[in-house]
């Protein structure tokens, strides 16, 4: 094991662990000593309406109602389109659509003052099937080869349609910000958050004020897992406008339920997938992908454009047609969630490739080893693999630590009385850092290293700790570079006012580009040190060399430096009694490089495979006839916990990246892309061999398919 891959405690341990850590819910005053207001959003009640006005009741001294009248500036929440608005516009496009926030000192005045507002509507028809949806917010097509040719000239074809449902980032802390006005009318937002820079960005504008006069600080947060990338923006500039308005510190802090039915979540997703096969070979396929983007477009660009790149799987696809669209509809507008479009593309083309093995008579896992692809290939964007595909060695690694071939050809035997085994496989990558030319064109990093006089060096960087363990791994890589301890290199939650914009904290990038950045800051440091003073050093990103620039507009090129891979396995056992399913062993090997600290990184592999292994069996959420999301607790909105995989095992082959530091590749989101596709594969297998087209794939589908099939 190599040095810097050596675990450590981490640095945020001890406060966390004892609850000193303070998190935006537990200031008991302003940073000025004042008296935090709580602000309650009143929300749409209805998924599509015209608002005539609201009746609001006779307020307290001391209380406030908030809406779009009070924006200064724009009313508008820069995240990619500006479609989101701080407050409703004329219309509301969701169930939870904020209408107004009411704010004072008491926080039961507050909810008894939301409650008395009548709302009064003018009622529209709201959109809420995503396949008869029309209206789309982005719409992509891409492709290579010749797809009629190739169909003209199969032996085989096939036509499959694989839908995958909501996935809730349940984060433990729930979504919180805190706006304080500032003496010389600057304003100071803080809360829960994964990316100061995008709310900082969004301040501005619609407070209509210099760039100068806002500044935005990271709270300890409780996990984001990609829910906290944009909707802090949104809740910054609302609580930011009541701050503005009250002339006083306003905080909301969303409750669980308002937090699982009103804030982001994954894409549900429906994607057709034709198929032309010849000579035991796919040839050919032609996709079609929608994605359930909701009432706002927020992140929905990014996410359909890491789905549809990773629509072609691992696989070597001669001709490809693709189309792409995120989907208006009135429901939640959902955004990113750990792989970012990748699991629900992945899932389909995983069970694609098994359903056309089945129907050859061939072991998907040998078919699809036939179609992988290798290093100096043609990625789907006619991109390259530059580096080695280190997927057969991860294979055999899943093979040797739970007999994965002899078990698939042993449950692929007619199974007879009560408990059925299966097992299934899926094999896939994340493309590691911002899709496209992001990095390049729009993020730009810069990253600094400040040396103390006392020759302590702090590391000054946008990226916020969030679980994955940043305020550890960047100091670590630093203090490895400059061979000091440890304990002399520190990294604090990023205060705009002090860090450059390193980019926001997605996309698995802040490990691999922002530390590297870092590395490389921290070598010129090594280079110039000097004992006793004060130094400062940045870095800037620059593309590496070998890249194929990706451009947007014809979605060529490289649309990622390179890639880590994963292969799971996951074997279960099937009560046909009760539909229960039991989970015997779910095995992933996971190639990230160089891991920076090996627990962090097994922690990372661990805790997002679970996440997956949650999306593709329990996490159910849906919407009614009327756009109610229904599972709005965890009572009804299950995840999985520890106990539901004892045996699971995370297991790391190291392909390292040489533009990464010490070779390592982003890491965060892979571990959770490939569960359904391994899982519900399995299920397939256990159920005697059924097509299934679905995931989550619960105790009531299983009960369906036993009655359905006579198992
Ligand atoms: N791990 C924990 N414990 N908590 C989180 O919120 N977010 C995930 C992943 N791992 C998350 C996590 C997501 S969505 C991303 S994009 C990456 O961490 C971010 O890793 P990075 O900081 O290296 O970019
Ligand atoms: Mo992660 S979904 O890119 O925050």
């Amino acid at each position: 094991m190599e040095n810097i891959s050596r675990s450590v405690v981490k640095k945020d341990h001890a406060p966390k662990m004892s609850g000193r850590s303070i998190y935006v819910s537990d200031y008991q005053t302003a940073q000025s000593g004042e008296r935090i207001l709580t602000g309650k959003l009143l929300r749409s009640t209805l998924a599509h309406a015209r608002v005539l006005g609201v009746d609001v009741p006779e307020l307290p001294e001391g209380y406030f109602y908030v809406d779009a009248r009070d924006v200064p500036g724009d009313n508008n929440v820069n995240i990619v389109l500006d479609d989101t608005p701080v407050f409703c516009r004329e219309t509301v496009e969701y169930i939870g659509d904020p209408i107004a926030m009411l704010c004072g000192p008491d926080p039961d005045e507050v909810e008894r003052l939301v409650k008395a507002c009548r709302v009064r509507y003018e009622e529209l028809e709201p959109v809420l099937d995503l396949a008869a949806g029309q209206e789309a917010f982005f719409d992509y097509r891409f492709g290579h080869g010749d797809v009629d040719a190739a169909f003209a000239a199969a032996d085989k074809q096939y036509d499959e349609t694989f839908e995958t449902g909501y996935q809730d980032q349940t984060y433990l802390e729930p979504q919180g910000m805190m706006a304080e006005p500032e003496a010389d009318g600057g304003m100071y937002v803080h809360g829960s958050m994964q990316c100061v820079y995008y709310v900082h960005g969004a301040l501005p504008r619609v407070l209509a004020c210099a760039p100068e006069k806002v500044h935005v600080f990271q709270d300890v947060t409780g996990g984001g897992f990609g829910g906290k990338e944009d909707y802090p923006s949104v809740l910054g500039c609302q609580v930011a406008v009541a701050a503005r308005k009250c002339g006083a510190p306003v905080r909301c802090v969303l409750d669980r339920r308002e937090d699982l039915a009103c804030t982001s979540k994954r894409h549900p997703s429906l994607c057709r997938y034709r198929a032309a096969v010849k000579d035991g070979k796919v040839t050919a396929l032609e996709i079609d992908v929608r994605f359930n983007a909701g009432g706002y477009s927020t992140l929905s660009a990014v996410v359909l454009q890491r789905g549809i790149i990773a629509a072609q799987g691992v696989y070597n696809i001669p001709n490809l047609r693709l189309r792409g669209r995120a989907i208006k509809t009135n429901t939640v507008p959902n955004g990113a969630y750990r792989g970012f479009g990748g699991p629900q593309t992945f899932f389909a083309v995983e069970m694609m490739m098994d359903h056309i093995a089945r129907d050859l008579g061939v072991d998907a896992l040998a078919f699809k080893e036939a179609h992988l692809v290798k290093k100096g290939d043609s990625t789907s964007t006619e991109g390259r693999y530059h580096f080695p595909v280190p997927l057969p060695g991860m294979i055999d690694q899943v093979d040797a630590a739970c007999d994965l071939r002899k078990k698939r050809a042993l449950y692929s035997q007619p199974q007879t009385g009560r408990y059925r085994r299966g097992i299934g496989t899926s094999l896939y990558f994340h493309g590691a850092g911002f899709t496209g030319s992001g990095e390049r064109d729009l993020i730009k990093a810069v990253a600094k290293l400040r040396k103390y006089a006392d020759g302590t060096v702090e590391v000054l960087a946008a990226n916020g700790e969030i679980g994955q363990g940043l305020r550890t791994t960047f100091p670590k890589i630093v203090a490895q570079e400059l061979g000091l301890p440890l304990e002399k290199v520190s990294y604090n939650h990023p205060d705009t006012a002090r860090v450059p914009d390193s980019g926001p904290t997605v996309a698995s990038r802040s490990l691999m580009v922002v530390g590297e950045l870092l590395r490389r800051a921290a070598a010129k440091l090594k280079a110039q040190w000097r004992d006793g003073e004060e130094q400062e050093v940045e870095e800037r990103f620059r593309e590496p060399d070998f890249l194929i620039p990706f451009y947007l507009d014809k979605f060529s090129g490289d649309a990622y430096p390179t890639y880590s891979w994963g292969v799971n396995a996951i074997e279960v056992e099937v009560d046909t009694y009760t539909g229960k399913t039991k989970i015997l062993g779910a095995y992933g090997s996971f190639d990230v490089g160089t891991p920076i600290d090996e627990k962090i990184v097994i922690g990372q592999m661990e805790g997002g495979f679970l996440q997956g292994i949650g999306y593709a069996s329990i996490e159910k959420m849906a919407y009614d006839h009327t756009g109610r999301i229904r599972s709005n607790s965890f009572s009804d909105y299950l995840i999985p916990t520890a106990a539901d995989v004892p045996n699971l095992k995370c297991m790391l082959y190291v392909e390292k990246y040489p533009e990464g530091p010490y070779g390592a590749k982003g890491a965060g989101e892979l571990p959770l892309v490939g569960a359904p596709g391994a899982y519900v594969e399995a299920m397939e297998q256990a159920l005697g061999g059924v097509s299934l087209h679905h995931a989550p794939f619960t105790a009531e589908d299983t009960m369906d398919t036993i009655v359905k099939e006579g198992l």
